[in-house]
């Protein structure tokens, strides 16, 4: 069953709330740049601190591999000016007369054949050493200082030569505050140590060919339990430097390849350079790093360190500006992207805005639409209440006129019965009158079924020839095919019937009525369907007429309810479809109904 009133959907005014009228425009830029801007900062804070961990990275990398190499060029330095050591010791060794003098402890001799070769390796190769030392560890010959022999040579390496019977080599701390490099090998012959041969050099020249060759500069520490500060003095004397005993606390520079350390490398700085390995220190506007390689004697004994400086400003300068880079980059590209973010963001709200002016406009048109919809109704209404009592008040003024007169002649019962049997017609005009009234009601009840159509129209014409007197030619033109469609056929018959009554109203003469029945599609939305039509050769309707005819209560007849075609109207709408009229004055009229193949979903129905 399908039925219900579809004037209260169409009325769209009931469903506005006022909220819903009141409501704002949400502000889309507003609540998205925020959070978006908040994670931008995020993503490009993260992006920047990892460039930035990189950055460090490569730096200490960098600070470390230089650290390294120097470590590796000092050892390295070590194997090569021992390896020459040994050399020109072996080349000493296989010399006869030199072995001959050595054997005969004949100190002119191996002072003759051997000078020129120190002097030599003295000026060439940094050689400061050059001894003969007999097996009991008492001086032969001291080529640096011939003059001093006879003393006993307590040192490390000729102890440890002397116990392995083997060379041995590496730094040692010398008396005098020295650091040298020291070679001592047994000088052995047909079975028997004619003594140990002794070659030395001081580290000095080393830490300088390290800073030509990697630009660092270096700083020999050694610490001040080994040597003894008159001892170092001497030292000092002896090799032409001016050294600050006090400089440190514990530790006293032996060599260095600057001529004035740094001020801030003091106490404080050295113990956290020797604690960590690193520190870094500013001298005169520059940054400079320290780093320290151990530094062990021959006997594996810490003796003290080598103290790596270099100047890193260029390297801070440039790391600095890569954190000004990034970070500006970073920035940069945030503020870019929220301004792409916030572009785009305003054209959707902008298109928002838009749209919900467009819908807050389309709620007003419907509001006031609802409003007319409202007018027209309480306005048919009126015309309705109007036409009700016009109808009902010309009998009953009728009634009133008659009951008086049946009064006034009480005494003529033919007389009397005959205004009765008027005063019942007028009742029975009324009661036809309420009867056309109901069944306009009844139209809202809608059941649709699969129906023949040409029983249907069959079943209307006769029922239409036993109420019609003028006995008009009904004419049906129907498709070959038998038509069945979905419909209410209780509302369709009456729809027709109501269009069967107009036309024979309408015609004069004696001319025939048509019923059509044709496929037909909507011309508007190319719905596939069905027309029925009614045509007459009757009077037809002028201009002014055709536009009221579906208006309620609209009619030409004097005992007409204006009802017939808006009920008409109102079935095809029931059924989707819809009614049109052609008219042509003194010529006819027709007026079709047409259906869809199918219901469709309409609110109406629902
Ligand atoms: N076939 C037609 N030829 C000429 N005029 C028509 C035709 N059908 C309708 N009309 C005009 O349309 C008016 C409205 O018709 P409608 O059927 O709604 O009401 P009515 O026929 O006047 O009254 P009711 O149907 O209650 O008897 C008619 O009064 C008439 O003037
Ligand atoms: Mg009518």
């Amino acid at each position: 069953m399908r039925g219900g009133n579809g004037h209260g959907t169409l009325c769209p005014m009931t469903q506005i709330s006022p909220a819903s009228q009141a409501r704002k425009p949400r502000r889309i830029k507003a609540r998205f740049i925020a959070p978006l801007a908040v994670v931008l900062v995020f993503i490009m804070g993260v992006f920047t601190v990892a460039i930035l961990r990189v950055e460090a990275n490569i730096r200490d990398q960098d600070i470390a591999e230089r650290t390294a190499a120097v470590e590796k060029l000092f050892v390295q330095k070590l194997d090569k000016d021992t390896n020459l050591m040994i050399a020109t010791m072996r080349a000493m060794m296989t010399n006869q007369s030199i072995e001959r003098a050595f054997r005969n402890l004949d100190r002119s001799a191996l002072s003759q054949q051997l000078s020129p070769l120190f002097a030599n390796l003295r000026d060439k190769h940094h050689i400061t050493h050059l001894y003969f030392t007999g097996p009991d560890l008492i001086n032969l010959y001291r080529f640096h200082s011939p003059d001093e022999f006879g003393d006993e040579i307590d040192r490390l390496t000729t102890i440890k030569a002397r116990k392995q019977q083997d060379a041995v080599h590496g730094l040692e701390l010398g008396a005098l505050g020295t650091l040298t490099l020291r070679l001592v090998m047994p000088w052995r012959h047909n079975g028997q140590v004619l003594g140990y041969l002794e070659i030395g050099e001081e580290i000095e020249h080393l830490i300088s060919e390290i800073k030509d060759s990697l630009s660092v500069d270096m700083l020999v520490l050694v610490d001040k339990r080994m040597v003894l500060p008159q001892q170092w003095q001497r030292g000092q004397a002896m090799m032409k430097r001016e050294g600050n005993w006090d400089r440190f606390t514990s530790y006293v520079a032996l060599a260095q390849t600057i001529d004035l350390l740094p001020v801030a490398l003091n106490d404080l700085t050295l113990r956290k350079l020797l604690v960590e390995g690193t520190a870094e220190i500013e001298d005169h506007g520059r940054s400079l790093h320290l780093s320290v390689v151990s530094l062990t004697d021959v006997g594996r004994r810490h003796i003290g360190d080598l103290v790596v400086i270099r100047d890193i400003t260029a390297l801070e300068s440039a790391f600095q500006w890569s954190i000004v880079a990034v970070t500006t980059i970073g920035l940069l590209a945030a503020i870019g992207v929220l301004g792409v973010f916030y572009l785009a963001l305003d054209r959707v709200e902008s298109d928002y805005r838009r749209q919900h002016d467009l819908e807050h406009q389309l709620l007003r048109f419907n509001a006031e639409y609802g409003r007319i919809l409202q007018l027209e109704k309480l306005s048919a209404l009126g015309t309705m209440v109007g036409s009700i009592a016009h109808q009902l008040n010309n009998p009953l003024v009728g009634v009133v006129n008659l009951a008086q007169l049946a009064e006034r002649e009480p005494d003529n019962p033919a007389r009397t019965r005959e205004l009765l049997g008027e005063i019942r017609g007028a009742g029975e005009d009324c009661r036809a009158f309420v009867k056309r009234m109901l069944a306009f009601s009844k139209v809202s009840c809608f059941d649709s079924k699969p129906t023949p159509m040409a029983e249907l129209i069959e079943d209307t014409v006769l029922l239409f020839r036993q109420t019609e007197n003028k006995h008009l030619p009904v004419e049906t033109k129907l498709p070959d095919e038998p038509v069945v469609l979905t419909i209410d056929p209780i509302l369709i018959r009456h729809a027709l019937f109501n269009l069967l009554v107009n036309a024979a109203q309408a015609t004069t003469d004696n001319g025939a009525i048509v019923i059509t029945l044709e496929r037909e599609q909507d011309p508007m939305r190319g719905v596939p369907g069905w027309s029925l039509a009614v045509s007459d050769h009757g009077r037809g309707m002028p201009p002014e007429v055709m536009e009221k005819i579906f208006v309620p209560f609209y009619t030409t007849h004097s005992d007409g309810t204006g009802l017939g075609l808006p009920v008409v109207q109102h079935v095809a709408l029931l059924h989707g479809g819809q009614v049109s009229a052609s008219s042509k004055p003194g010529h006819g009229t027709r007026i079709a109904v047409w259906l869809p193949n199918s219901l469709p979903d309409l609110p109406l129905n629902q």
